[in-house]
Parts: structure tokens; C-alpha cells; sequence
């Protein structure tokens, strides 16, 4: 994502929880990063536990050239989003899954971590700090991205001896520049974007610098972004690199089980229980390319995507197309039940809202 300096004026009297707006153009939100006013800092020494975290001005932060996560990528991120409503409340969807995921990302790469409700209490200070930024109701999200690194000097390869849980946060609106208009993917079958036994599960940042190659270059081809197949069989779908896959077939609804390579989203969960809500039955299986291709519908879900509809699917070169416009209707009615829960337009039965 570009950087851009933000359209704002930095007045004392709206920097600081105020619900005034920052001065940008609310209507024309991508998924760019814009600087807001206070990101959020703990830290804490090998050994020890993260005790009290403090919120600063945002800006850039100091790291030895020798940090960990900078010489052996030891990091992890998160991705969750806040929401404003029609009467002004700010809402927060599952944030506690993302502290768990965050727990399971720290252990598997030899991190310390903060805990559940320490994460969550830091999100809601970081949002309600940054509560100009939040996009009013329908124009978009404030996206919360939550950093945990090895911050500690490593020179010989070992788990850092210092960690830093750090949160900023950026108003977003549409992920994919097209907002729910079909994505075109492409089959990725030279590379893979994660092994049996590897880190594939958890949010740890060397997954996302390994698909920027193949997204990259499918990009450059005028796809959307690449779909991964598994690394042993070189058959089974995995995810996206941003985002896990469901297919629609009749009533049933069919997403990859995750089984370690996959990253376990938190919408993802949130599809799934909402689509058996409705009725649908769903299955976390394998699934070939040849099962992709015959389905009905075909969908992505993440945090920042949201759910966005699979238009066509390319595979050594021959395209196949679910449809040739517009959305599904599985697909356009998951996506409504799940936008309305998150933006407090639904009632909230499964108790997935933080209100802050
Ligand atoms: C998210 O969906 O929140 C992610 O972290 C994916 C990232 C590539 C934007």
C-alpha cells in the first residue's frame, strides 16, 4: 500500500477522542494507508510479561538494526476493523479472536505476547485515541493492524530477547479497487505458500512477503490475485494470499479445512457460523480444483477483503467463470447478513460485538 500524507488538520481540539472528522474524503477511501494520530506501544524483556502498554503520537518507531524481527522476520501481524453506526457508537467485531490467534502465532514463533484482555483493552484505547478516523457509517472501516515482534538485538539465531505489541490503525474502505464486483483468480501452480509443519496457521509476516512474488506476477497478467494449492499434493485448494475460499454448491458450502497450512480467519469462522444460521450446510474439507470449478458460486472472506465474489478462476491458462457480472445469491445474502452484524444492523445473537 502507498503512503500518503493525509488531508488533515492536526487541531489540538480534535486529536484526541473527539468525534469531530478528520478533514479527508470519506467517499473515496481505497485500502491505502493513511497516518492517524496515536498507535499504541508495549514492551517486554524475555522473561518477563507485557505489563503496561502507553498510546503516542503515531510515527516511526526506533529499532536496532539487529532486531529480530528485522534479521529473522520473528513478527506476527493482525487485522481487525472498527465501525461506526448511525448513533454514533463504535463497534468492534470479535476482538478477542485476534488476541487468541496472536497467542497461538506468539508460541509458534518463540515470541511473548500480551494477553486476551490486554489486547482487547489496548485495541479499545487505540481506536477510541483514533475515534476522528473512523469512516461514518457505510463509507467504510477503521482498519486496526496490531503488530507483535522480536525487538531485541539477535546476531546468532535465537528468539529475541525483547518484544514490542504495537497497534495502529488506518481508515479503509474496499480492499479489491472494485468494491463487490467479482475478483478474477488465478491458480497459483509453480509456488506455494505454505508446507505441512511450517507457519502457514499463523499471522507471522514471512507469509506474506513469500506470495508477493506470484501475486505480484498475476497481477501483472490482470488477475485479481493468485489461489494456492497445497505444497504435497499440488491439488488441494489452500487460500489466497489475503484470503480463505468458500465454494457454493446447491445448499451446501464448502471452504478448505485448515489442518495447519491455512490461515484460520476470523470471518472466515464467522461465514461459517452465520451461513448454518441460515440454513446452509457447511463443510471444512479438501477440495480439488475440479470441485472449484464446478461450483455455483465461489467467495473470499478476510478481514481486510470483507466477502468479496469470485468472478472467474484460471487454471494452466483456461478461464472459467461462475459469472459473468454481478453477485450471487448465496454469496450477496452471506455478505449482507455478515456486513449488517458488523455494522450493529443486525442483532448481535452470537454476541460477536465489542461496543466501545
Ligand atoms: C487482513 O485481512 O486483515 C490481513 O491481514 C490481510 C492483509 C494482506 C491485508
Amino acid at each position: 500500500a502507498s503512503v500518503k500524507t493525509p488531508a488533515v488538520q492536526m487541531s489540538s481540539a480534535v486529536s484526541n477522542g473527539s468525534s469531530a472528522l478528520a478533514d479527508i474524503d470519506w467517499d473515496n477511501l481505497g485500502f491505502t494507508f493513511l497516518p492517524t494520530d496515536y498507535m499504541y506501544v508495549m514492551k517486554c524483556g524475555h522473561g518477563e510479561n507485557f505489563a503496561k502498554g502507553e498510546l503516542k503520537r503515531f510515527g516511526n518507531i526506533e529499532l536496532s538494526p539487529c532486531a529480530g524481527v528485522l534479521n529473522y522476520g520473528q513478527g506476527l501481524v493482525e487485522g481487525l476493523k472498527a465501525y461506526k453506526t448511525t448513533d454514533g457508537n463504535i463497534l468492534l467485531f470479535r476482538p478477542e479472536e485476534n488476541g487468541m490467534r496472536l497467542r497461538l502465532g506468539a508460541e509458534r514463533m518463540c515470541m511473548l505476547s500480551p494477553s486476551v484482555d490486554q489486547f482487547v483493552e489496548a485495541v479499545k484505547d487505540t481506536v477510541l485515541a483514533n475515534e476522528r478516523w473512523v469512516p461514518p457509517p457505510g463509507k467504510g472501516s477503521l482498519y486496526i493492524r496490531p503488530l507483535l515482534m522480536g525487538s531485541g538485538s539477535v546476531l546468532s539465531l535465537a528468539p529475541a530477547p525483547e518484544f514490542t505489541f504495537l497497534i495502529y490503525v488506518s481508515p479503509v474502505g474496499n480492499y479489491f479497487k472494485d468494491g463487490l464486483s467479482p475478483i478474477d483468480l488465478m491458480v497459483e501452480t509453480e509456488t506455494h505458500r505454505a508446507t505441512p509443519g511450517g507457519t502457514g496457521c499463523v499471522k507471522t509476516i514471512g507469509n506474506y512477503a513469500a506470495v508477493l512474488k506470484a501475486q505480484s506476477s498475476a497481477k501483472a497478467k490482470g488477475y485479481s490475485d493468485v489461489l494456492y494449492l497445497d505444497s504435497v499434493h499440488k491439488k488441494y485448494l489452500e487460500e489466497v494470499t489475503s484470503c480463505n475460499l468458500f465454494i457454493v454448491k446447491g445448499n451446501v458450502i464448502s471452504t478448505p479445512a485448515t489442518e495447519g497450512t491455512i490461515l484460520p480467519g476470523i470471518t472466515r469462522k464467522s461465514i461459517i457460523d452465520v451461513a448454518r444460521s441460515l440454513g446452509f450446510q457447511v463443510e471444512e474439507q479438501r477440495l480439488t480444483v475440479d470441485e472449484l470449478l464446478d461450483a455455483d458460486e465461489v467467495f473470499v472472506t478476510g478481514t481486510a477483503v470483507g466477502l468479496s465474489p469470485v468472478g472467474s478462476i484460471t487454471y494452466f491458462g483456461k478461464r472459467t467463470s461462475f459469472r459473468s457480472s454481478g453477485v450471487g445469491v448465496v454469496t450477496q445474502q452471506l455478505y449482507t447478513a455478515l456486513t449488517r452484524l458488523q455494522m450493529g444492523l443486525a442483532e448481535d445473537s452470537m454476541n460477536w460485538i465489542v461496543k466501545l
